[in-house]
């Protein structure tokens, strides 16, 4: 157990935002940092982390709470673990009491299992080193590989002897149960050892954690795979799982990119040369988990494949469910019969980075290069391949690569931009369909659909989105109000920013388009007040030389104004460290930001609209591009609101 003055401590000293940005790529909006949500599958982020409050909420799918509370749901930690977790990254000391009874009785049926497999994998690296077997087939194959001893005990490797039962006899003399051996996949039903006489590979999750291993034959036997893996159990989901990702994700965060490969072996080899942002999809197709697995540490992969037929196919293959999760992909191939691995070894470092950052190309257009190559001159080849790049085109989220990508197209396969459009407007309506069968998201209206150049087919169900405009003027009149009452109150306990500054500073590109004249005008003397630093009072509305600024700010300070639900029970946040939200003038002051922004979104979306509408029927292409960029924008950064008006209550 962990002493209370150590807990204590870790929950003082831990920041959220450092704690999830190991795991979620987040970036700044406003006071606040925002990415997509580990929790559920999302194109656009709204996973919110308040450094100021010290907690994380998703308005997409809810979830929320403090550091403690995502490491538990993420990493499916226990309270003590999390707590464990956080005093290592911050170095803190944990004063430890008694383990008592009950509390061994308690431990995880996860952890468990881990731990058995950190058994299994300290047993299978004592071999390696450490026997003459081990260091005489085992190690003596890694050495062949190139991999350096730090290497080897970096990854974990490992050596499993040719014994029927050592390991399993070994674990259960030392009392682990024989249920979490058999549990893991380590014993079989016949209690013999699962892993023979291979070289061991343990395979880590996201925290570093055994949830698996691979063992590679040494001998070349025809008859057994090269390869063996655990099976899947309670805690490996092969299709989940990216090989190197724990020991990648720092880097692919900084290198804003992800490198894949198919091996294990690769991953090493080329974490020992320093390229440490890679994982392999181990040899497997790859599925959506995994896409989405890289998308939340990184937009951009590149694919590192063996240049044979082999290699080119298994690329093709994966890639559509990487476009389909919006990531940006690029092929590298290696010269014919080699994969990274090898080719790094007989290259060198600096061959093997100038050769890949030099031969990298864009997906699509390799596909469609490669395949026009194959087609030759057969229309009906040609017909085929056009139909096939179509499609990959069509996965793609974003519209305005969609289009990019189908001029590249038409270029290569010298076929009309026309002729390309319509047979992708097809699959792309299939996709819309489905997608609002599937989630209830708003279709893009038949509006859009049109400018875009998309005819219609079949009515789409069109689901209204929540509405949030109620009162003509609601929204200016709450920014106001939330100005003159406590525009000179602290945001939050950080004291850095105030109210007024906040508000102010986040409006300031619309001071000037205020609907109601009053409201703005109120808006337009807090940010005179705040440039010239100083602070909006009460007292300076109350006692403005404007009759009507006067009225307002006396009514709005003698009106109570209602919290209709409470935040805490709603959110379902445990405010531990926070104040109460009748003080809370940071969620206020948000809410209202979001209301009012999300009304002039409509406007601009309106404006937007008719435009394009003009601009199509005159012809202009080239402009409705850019506007159709423009209209893109704005209804990402509409579905971001909404999904953050979970929180906001209309009166
Ligand atoms: P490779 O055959 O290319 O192996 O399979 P490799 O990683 O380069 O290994 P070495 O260099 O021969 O030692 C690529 C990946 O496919 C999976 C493994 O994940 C392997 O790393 N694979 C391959 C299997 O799972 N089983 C097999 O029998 C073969
Ligand atoms: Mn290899």
């Amino acid at each position: 157990m962990i002493a209370q003055k150590s807990v204590q401590e870790i929950l003082d000293t831990v920041k959220v935002e450092e704690v999830i940005q190991d795991f979620v790529n987040l970036r700044r909006r406003g006071v606040n940092l925002i990415g997509l949500c580990p929790f559920h599958n999302e194109k656009t982020p709204s996973f919110n982390v308040s450094p100021s409050k010290n907690i994380f909420k998703c308005f997409g799918c809810g979830k929320g709470g403090d550091a403690v509370q995502f490491l538990i749901e993420h990493e499916h930690f226990t309270f003590s673990e999390a707590l464990l977790y956080i005093a290592k990254k911050y170095n803190i000391e944990v004063e430890e009491t008694v383990v008592s009874q009950e509390a061994m009785a308690e431990k995880q049926h996860f952890e468990s299992l881990y731990i058995v497999n950190q058994f299994a994998a300290d047993f299978y690296q004592n071999e390696l080193f450490e026997t003459d077997r081990g260091k005489s087939i085992g190690k003596s194959y890694f050495k062949e590989r190139g991999f350096r001893d730090e290497t080897i005990r970096h990854f974990g490797l490992g050596f499993a002897p040719n014994q029927p039962d050592v390991l399993t006899t070994k674990a259960v003399g030392m009392g682990y149960n024989i249920e979490f051996l058999r549990s893991v996949g380590l014993t079989t039903q016949y209690d013999r050892d699962f892993f023979r006489d291979r070289v061991i590979f343990p395979i880590h999750n996201l925290s570093g954690k055994i949830i698996a291993f691979a063992g590679r034959i040494l001998v070349k036997d025809v008859k057994a795979p090269k390869y063996i893996n655990s099976p899947e159990t309670e805690i490996y989901n092969k299709s989940k799982t990216l090989y190197g990702a724990f020991f990648a994700k720092r880097a692919i965060r900084q290198e804003d990119e992800c490198i894949l490969v198919e091996g294990y072996t690769d991953v090493i080899s080329l974490h020992q040369s320093g390229i440490e942002n890679v994982v392999a999809s181990s040899g497997t197709s790859l599925t959506v988990e995994q896409a989405r697995l890289i998308r939340r540490y990184t937009p951009n992969v590149k694919i590192l494949y063996d240049g044979d037929f082999a290699g080119i196919k298994a690329a093709l293959r994966g890639v559509d469910i990487l476009l389909e999760q919006d990531l940006n992909v690029r092929i590298v191939l290696l010269p014919d019969g080699e994969d990274p691995d090898s080719y790094l070894q007989q290259a060198g470092v600096e061959a093997f980075k100038t050769y890949i950052s030099q031969t990298a190309q864009d997906f699509i257009a390799f596909k469609a290069d490669l395949l026009m190559k194959e087609a030759g001159n057969d229309p009906v080849k040609k017909a085929h391949v056009i139909k096939d790049i179509i499609s990959s085109i069509a996965k793609i989220p974003d519209p305005i690569k969609r289009m990019v990508y189908v001029r590249e197209c038409s270029r290569i396969a010298q076929v009309s931009e026309q002729v390309l459009v319509n047979e992708m407007n097809k699959l792309v309506m299939q996709q819309v369909n489905k997608a609002v069968a599937e989630k209830g998201m708003p279709p893009p209206t038949p509006g859009e659909l049109e400018a875009a150049g998309i005819t219609q087919r079949e009515p789409v169900e069109v689901k209204a989105p929540d509405v949030l405009v109620s009162g003509d003027e609601f929204q200016e009149k709450d920014i106001a109000r939330i100005l003159v009452v406590g525009g000179n109150e602290w945001l939050d306990e950080s004291k850095q920013v105030s109210v007024a500054q906040y508000i102010v500073s986040n409006i300031e590109e619309v001071l000037d388009h205020f609907d109601n004249a009053l409201y703005g005008r109120i808006v337009r003397e807090v940010w005179a007040l705040v440039a010239a630093k100083k602070p909006a009072t009460q007292q300076f509305f109350l006692q403005h030389e404007d009759a009507d600024i006067k009225n307002f700010a006396l009514g709005a300070l003698t009106s109570p104004y209602e919290y209709s639900e409470n935040w805490e029970k709603k959110w379902d946040i445990h405010l531990r460290w926070q104040k109460s939200p009748e003080t809370n003038f940071e969620d206020d002051s948000r809410q209202a930001l979001v209301r009012f922004k999300m009304r002039k979104i409509e406007k601009v979306l309106l404006e937007n609209r008719q435009k394009i509408k003009e601009l199509s029927d005159a012809g202009a292409h080239e402009q409705v591009i850019a506007y159709m960029k423009v209209l893109q924008k704005l209804l990402v950064m509409r579905s971001e609101l909404a999904a953050q008006t979970g929180a906001v209550v209309l009166k």
